[in-house]
C-alpha cells in the first residue's frame, strides 16, 4: 500500500518566485530514492498562501529512509552548492495519508 507524504508550506506572496526558483533548482536526489513514486510542487489556485509538496512512496519505511538520509541533503537549498538562504515558506506542516484506491485514465499503463 502506497503512502502519500504532503509538505503544506505557507509561502508570503513576495516569496512564492523565490519558492519555485528553489524548486527548479532542487537536488533532483529524490527520483534516485528507494520506494518514491511521485512529486508535484503545487501552486494554489485560490488566493491561498499555501503550496504543497507531494510525495508518494512505495511504504511507510521507504518515506523514512528518505527523510533520514537524501532528504537533509536535498534541503541545503540553493542549488550548485549556495549556501542556506532564509526559507522561502514561514510554516510547514507534514500531513500523512495511504492510497485506500485509486485510479487513472483507461487504457494508461
Ligand atoms: C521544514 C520544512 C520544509 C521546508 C521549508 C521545505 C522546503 C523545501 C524547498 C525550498 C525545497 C527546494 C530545495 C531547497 O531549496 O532546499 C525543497 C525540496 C524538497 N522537499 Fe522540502 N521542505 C521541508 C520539509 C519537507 C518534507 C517533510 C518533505 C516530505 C514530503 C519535503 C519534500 C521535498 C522534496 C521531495 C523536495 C525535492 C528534493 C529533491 O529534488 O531531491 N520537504 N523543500
Amino acid at each position: 500500500m502506497s503512502v502519500v507524504k504532503i509538505n503544506v508550506l505557507t509561502v508570503p506572496a513576495e516569496q512564492r518566485e523565490v519558492l519555485e526558483q528553489r524548486f527548479a533548482s532542487r537536488a533532483g536526489a529524490v527520483e534516485n530514492s528507494d520506494g518514491f513514486e511521485w512529486f508535484e510542487l503545487l501552486r494554489p489556485l485560490e488566493g491561498t498562501d499555501t503550496y504543497l509538496v507531494y510525495t508518494r512512496w512505495r511504504s511507510e519505511e521507504d518515506f523514512r529512509a528518505w527523510m533520514e538520509g537524501p532528504m537533509k541533503a536535498a534541503h541545503q537549498g540553493g542549488g550548485e552548492g549556495a549556501p542556506r538562504q532564509k526559507p522561502a515558506a514561514s510554516g510547514s506542516t507534514l500531513w500523512s495519508f495511504e492510497v485506500v484506491q485509486q485510479a487513472g485514465p483507461k487504457g494508461a499503463a
